[in-house]
């Protein structure tokens, strides 16, 4: 198979980076289709731990091509951030390409983002506050600036002065906010254009060529199936399209292209901001505790503490079906090793009914039951362990249940952060 794509299956922080960079050993090219700075993803490699917003997960190997897509929103002080913390662990980032259609966020978006939510009070999503929702409003009220405009002063000149005179309004008239100053930001963005330029193609061309010699392209989702504006749960979700039919359109690859997908599963759940959560554990010295201590569920762009829950298998089914998942990767296993016992949701009551279902109501949602399997703890450590056969039984019995739920095989357990931590009974290359 020549391309794979690798997303969440739930509210993001699943541990794509760890999947991405496992199998971007074989892979030709790495690719961003979604989101933009929202994102964290945390790579282990030789015991250097490496934490990503827009770079993508490939950057690691220096012989990877690696693609900033169309699809994805790019904050430019944030990307050469990246890129310069790169440089300094030796790490060249050559083979970076930005595509030249992927929108800007500007100063204003973040403002409007923290407007916005501090405004919504008690009914705030929850956001990373980095610009994301606004800049992708802007794309699609279009007005947007996007990289081939930052590339051409006159052009991007034009659209920051139209743009900030809107944006200044609403700063100022409806939030009570400081407005900005035009100079300011076209001095700064300008500077970014320059040092960005090397990076800006058409990656339409450089995915078109990559497919036609056959090389194997990995697409990197960013946030999750539950996050997705249009199958998350609207409106907790983020503001772009994280499921694996945006993986073509997001970085200009024919859907043909693609030949398997992984929905990257969390051994439990977590979500970080604000939303419905059937499984969360609220408990505050019990086991959800114990999963988040252990776990570290701590956001790595925020620093948020995660709510923690139970594994909601009924989700992982539902995104196997949007997704059209091929395979499944589990991750974390390891976290669980000290659990007594476990459990699952498998599917969802409503007024004493089985609902086969994820409703779309918000209210419909907050009255669902959870379905709930026990199952024993391991009491093991698992970390050390690369084959599925020496797993102990009990955890073998979870994971395959999460399959049977699912419907969908599992392709990959992983059982720490270190790229060797890896099971793999199926390679997708
Ligand atoms: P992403 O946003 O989906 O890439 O996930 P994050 O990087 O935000 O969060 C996943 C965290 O779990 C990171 O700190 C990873 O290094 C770590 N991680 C990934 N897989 C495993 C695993 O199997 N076990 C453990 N203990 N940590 C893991
Ligand atoms: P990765 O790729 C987890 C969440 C935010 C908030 C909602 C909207 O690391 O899995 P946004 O800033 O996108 O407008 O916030 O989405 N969110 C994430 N949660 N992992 C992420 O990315 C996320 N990116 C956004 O917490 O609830
Ligand atoms: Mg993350």
């Amino acid at each position: 198979m020549s391309s794979v794509v690798v997303l969440g299956a739930q509210w993001g922080d699943e541990g794509k980076g760890k999947i991405v960079d496992y199998l971007a050993q074989k892979a030709d090219a790495v690719v961003r289709y979604s989101g933009g700075s929202n994102a964290g993803h945390t790579v282990v490699a030789n015991d250097v731990s490496y934490k990503l917003r827009l770079l993508p997960s490939g950057v690691l190997f220096e012989d990877k091509i690696n693609v900033l897509g169309n699809g994805v929103v790019i904050n430019p002080g944030v990307v050469l951030d990246e890129i310069e913390g790169m440089k300094a662990k030796g790490i060249p980032c050559k083979n970076l390409v930005i595509s030249d259609r992927a929108h800007v966020v500007l100063p204003y978006h973040q403002r409007l983002d923290e407007l916005q939510e501090a405004a919504l009070g008690a009914k705030k999503i929850g956001t990373t506050k980095g610009g994301i929702g606004p800049c992708y409003m802007d794309k699609v009220a279009r007005v947007g600036i996007r990289m081939c405009d930052l590339m051409e002063l006159d052009t991007f000149a034009a659209k920051l002065e139209a743009n900030l005179r809107a944006k200044n309004e609403i700063i100022t008239k409806i939030y009570g906010g400081e407005p900005f100053e035009y100079i300011k930001i076209l001095k700064e963005y300008l500077n970014y254009s320059e040092r960005l330029r090397p990076y800006v193609e058409d990656t339409f061309v450089v995915m078109d060529e990559l497919f036609r010699a056959k090389k194997k392209v990995l697409f990197e989702g960013a946030q999750a199936t539950f996050l997705d504006i249009d199958h998350g749960t609207y409106p907790y979700v983020t503001s772009s399209n994280p499921t694996a039919g945006n993986a073509a359109t997001g970085s200009g690859a024919g859907p043909r292209n693609i030949g398997h997908v992984i929905g990257v599963v969390k051994a439990y759940t977590t979500r970080v901001g604000e939303g419905p959560f059937v499984t969360e554990l609220f408990d505050t010295d019990g086991l959800g505790m114990k999963i988040r201590e252990r776990g570290h569920e701590y956001g790595t762009v925020t620093g948020r503490p995660r709510r923690c829950g139970w594994l909601d298998a009924l989700m992982v089914h539902y995104s196997a079906r949007l997704n059209s998942l091929s395979s499944l990767a589990i991750t974390r296993l390891d976290i669980l090793d000290k659990m007594p016992y476990l459990k699952m949701c498998v599917g969802y009551k409503l007024d004493g009914k089985l609902l086969k279902r994820i409703p779309a109501s918000l209210k419909t949602l907050a009255r669902v039951e959870p379905i709930y399997e026990e199952f024993d703890g391991w009491m093991e450590d698992t970390s050390g362990i690369r084959k599925y056969k020496d797993l102990p039984l009990a955890a073998r019995r979870y994971l395959d249940r999460i399959s049977q739920v699912a419907g969908v095989e599992i392709g990959i357990v992983s059982v720490g952060p270190n790229r060797e931590q890896t099971i793999v009974l199926k390679d997708p290359f």
